[in-house]
């Protein structure tokens, strides 16, 4: 039972791990628990605060672990229930938290309660998807689209209704206005705290719950955003999600799965937010202290080099957030990895990476890196015929999936596979990550990976960098700066993105600079003067 309140998560640097391609323990090919467990320590000494995996739970594997056939089991490819219990001590052991992925918005078609629900309407688990007759036409209930392409809904004959998946037609959407689904569902995440986990990421977090009257969503207005986190050319992108997602109704599911949580001690969640407003959602669930602890949008995630832009983000979260808190990413399982999303390839590579995770690691909230991005590695090219990713094939060339973000971690330049594993992996190593390996960039002294180590000590010394307030927010053409205060201390920070000096105003103030950081700059009258791909920070 729950002794005190904790916000260990506040500021925190969560490592997200994608099992599959991170360590292969059994040389299969793919990657596996014991593979991670044996890798933690270099995890630990990157200094980041705890771990996040993505799905290992028992799956046909459809989207890679996204499509989960049994909550409460780890799959064979990733290796047993012990592994994982192995897994969580040797982590604790080295002073890492432990974060899980949980999908419960939709669940494999593999899934028992989904083999039950689809055989007739009046079976046990009938309403446990979210079922609806055909129009008298026999077309689809509604215009709902689903991400991966085509229509959201998925006709089954021994119903003759169809049924609302949001992703896969191999991935039904739960059905959360059943109060049945939602306790069995609050049952598997308790089956998880019970094994020791310091918190979740929540797939899909507003996805939960669909209009019970299953209305159109309209088109799009002129002036109308499209939505974020898809392709702008995915048809997806051309609807407002007024129905289909984000429903009132999500909040007294997000209270119901606090109140689980509550009753353990030190437990956190972030919730992945996909929406054609996503930082006013962030705003709202992680309002009040009684539903999600933190939440990422894909606001960061899709862009690329556009001071102005991160600007306008910082300030509008900043607006909305009051005593919710946010998590940044600038990389992912689901996108192209930010090195060759900014244009990092084609400048100083390393510099760029550095000025990168200052930047993410100096934002308001907290952070979730992802595994290679200490390496500096840039989005691996993955021919057509090598695709693996669903979501990759309806939309190529245009959009070419996510594979070229999940391919292996390259741990022994000069092996193999980099020493990922003995077997051909599921995807292939990108022959550029090869001198990029962690065996290399550990011999340099210089290196991404030697710049991290330090760089996150480094910052764990500001406590105002951790949980500060954050003010004095300008943009120019090249970069940006702000400030972070708390009661103790303002700390001055600036970026500069571009490939030229920069020099941007300080705010009033006598500025110290600081040092240890590992990068250069100059103060002087009432400004900073920064080289390219440099951050500067100072104190009053
Ligand atoms: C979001 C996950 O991040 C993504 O990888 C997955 O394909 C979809 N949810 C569907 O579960």
């Amino acid at each position: 039972m729950k002794q005190q309140e904790s916000t260990w998560w506040r500021g925190a640097v969560i490592y997200q791990i994608y099992p599959r391609s991170f360590y292969d323990a059994n040389q299969d090919g793919i990657g596996d628990l014991p593979g991670i467990t044996q890798q933690l320590p270099y995890v630990a000494a990157l200094g980041v605060d705890a771990i996040w995996l993505s799905p290992f739970f028992k799956s046909p594997m459809k989207d890679f672990g996204y499509d989960v056939s049994d909550y409460r089991d780890v799959d064979p490819l990733f290796g047993t229930l012990d592994d994982f219990k192995q897994l969580v001590q040797v982590a604790h052991e080295l002073g890492l938290k432990v974060m899980i992925d949980q999908v419960l918005s939709h669940t494999s078609d593999e899934h028992a309660w989904f083999q039950e629900s689809r055989v007739s309407r009046d079976n046990p688990k009938s309403d446990w998807y979210v079922w609806a007759d055909p129009k008298p036409d026999g077309t689809p209930p509604n215009n709902w689209l689903s991400i991966f392409g085509g229509c959201a809904w998925q006709w089954e004959s021994r119903r003759q209704q169809y049924y609302l998946h949001n992703f896969l037609v191999s991935q039904p959407d739960l059905n959360f206005h059943n109060p049945e689904v939602v306790e069995h569902l609050l049952d598997t995440v308790k089956f998880w705290l019970d094994l020791g986990v310091d918190g979740f990421r929540l797939d899909t977090v507003n996805f939960y719950m669909h209009d019970r009257q299953l209305r159109d969503n309209p088109g799009l207005s002129a002036g109308d955003s499209k939505s974020l986190g898809v392709p702008g050319t995915n048809p997806y992108s051309m609807q407002k999600h007024q129905y289909d997602i984000s429903q009132p109704e999500n909040l007294g599911f997000l209270k119901k799965l606090r109140a689980l949580l509550d009753q353990y001690d030190d437990i956190t969640t972030v919730g992945e937010i996909g929406d054609d407003n996503p930082l006013a959602l962030m705003a709202q669930y992680t309002a009040d202290n009684d539903k999600l602890h933190m939440a990422y949008t894909f606001d960061l995630l899709n862009i690329h080099r556009k001071p102005d832009y991160l600007a306008s983000v910082i300030e509008k979260i900043e607006g909305a957030i009051n005593d919710g808190w946010a998590c940044w990413a600038l990389s992912n399982h689901d996108v192209v990895r930010c090195i060759t999303r900014w244009g990092a390839e084609e400048a100083d590579q390393v510099a760029y990476g550095k000025v990168l995770l200052a930047l993410v690691t100096s934002l308001r909230g907290s952070v979730c890196l992802y595994q290679g991005e200490e390496l500096g590695l840039p989005e691996a090219d993955i021919p057509f015929e090598k695709i693996q990713d669903p979501y990759g094939i309806p939309f190529w060339p245009e959009y070419k999936g996510r594979d070229g973000c999940r391919t292996p971690m390259p741990w022994v330049g000069d092996e193999g596979n980099a020493g990922f594993s003995s077997a051909e992996p599921w995807l292939p190593v990108d022959p550029r990550h090869n001198s990029l390996a962690v065996d290399k960039q550990e011999q340099q002294s210089d290196s991404m990976l030697a710049h991290y180590r330090t760089y996150l000590r480094w910052r764990k010394q500001f406590a105002v960098l951790v949980d500060g307030e954050l003010s004095d927010v300008q943009s120019n053409a090249q970069g940006l700066r702000f400030v972070r205060y708390n009661d103790e201390q303002r700390l001055l920070v600036a970026f500069n993105l571009s490939d030229s000096d920069m020099t941007i105003s300080l705010p009033e103030g006598n500025w110290q600079a600081l040092e240890g950081h590992g990068f250069a700059f100059r103060l002087e009258n009432g400004s900073v003067t920064l080289p390219p791909y440099q951050a500067a920070f100072a104190t009053t």
